[in-house]
């Protein structure tokens, strides 16, 4: 039976393998992740999530298996490609500029996704192409009482949100995140939490988090990965009440 086009995974992994000497730190995985979701990939320290993600992003090279990008096999393709197309590698942008304005640092990343090569900051920041999608980027993200500020001001939380108007103005077609919650504090992590899931609907999120409370609060679906393995795969409910989720990763927490 044909599946509408909006359930057409935007990412598809199929059977991906990595080692690392003997250790095998991906285990034959395969996921994907859907338009418009929250997929969390929850797993004890060490279980290999960091290495799957990484593998997606292109830093590391699989021995076995396949990854879809919109449709596209993507395998050999390196990271500067796969993030052309779209893939949204966590919110780590390292070219924040702490001297220039939030709506200036946008500035730039606009330009730079229209793949302006500019030599000279002052005319691209006069820019009123830029400055309009920059705005509604930087309001998106819940910054617009920041944007005239200069990033070196900006509390943790609000960096936060500068690198999602910043990861925004990439245009994404899907979000890759590394436990994006570490270090936010109880009141960052509300805020980001709340910034996720109005993300979901520009790019689904592939979402690594130790945060249990932030995942079950997110999530779509949950994978669960142990020793490279995913063991269980399903709704919160159903990965909240897995026996074997529990014995392995949630313990009393659940
Ligand atoms: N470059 C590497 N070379 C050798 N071993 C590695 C390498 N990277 C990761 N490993 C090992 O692979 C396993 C998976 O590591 P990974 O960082 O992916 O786990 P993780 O699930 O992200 O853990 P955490 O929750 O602590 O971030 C670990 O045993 C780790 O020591
Ligand atoms: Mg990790």
């Amino acid at each position: 039976m044909a599946k509408p086009l909006t359930d057409e995974p935007v990412l598809e992994i199929s059977g991906l393998r990595k080692r690392f000497g003997a250790l095998v730190a991906t285990d034959n995985v395969s996921l994907t992740l859907r338009p418009g979701e929250i997929h969390a990939l929850i797993g004890p320290n060490g279980a290999g999530k960091s290495t799957l993600i990484k593998q997606i992003t292109g830093e590391i090279r699989p021995d076995a298996g396949t990854i879809r990008f919109d449709g596209q096999v993507i395998d050999r393709l390196d990271g500067a490609a796969r993030a052309r197309l779209g893939l949204a590698r966590s919110f780590q942008v390292s070219s924040i500029i702490p001297d220039f304005s939030v709506l200036q640092n946008v500035m730039l990343a606009v330009a730079g996704a229209d793949g302006h090569v500019f030599r000279f900051f002052r005319p691209a920041l006069a820019d009123d192409a830029l400055t309009a999608p920059a705005l509604y980027h930087i309001a998106h993200a819940g910054l617009e009482d920041r944007a005239h500020s200069p990033a070196a001001e900006l509390s943790h939380g609000e960096r936060r949100k500068l690198e999602i108007a910043m990861a925004l103005a990439l245009r994404p077609r899907a979000f890759l995140l590394d436990e994006p919650m570490a270090g936010m504090g109880a009141e960052g992590g509300r805020q980001l939490t709340a910034i996720l899931s109005a993300l979901k609907s520009d790019a689904p999120i592939l979402l690594v988090e130790h945060d249990m409370d932030a995942v079950f609060a997110l999530a779509d679906r949950i994978s669960v990965l142990v020793y490279g393995q995913i063991i269980a795969q399903g709704s919160v409910a159903e990965i909240r009440s897995d026996p074997q989720v529990r014995a392995s990763y949630l313990g009393e927490e659940a």
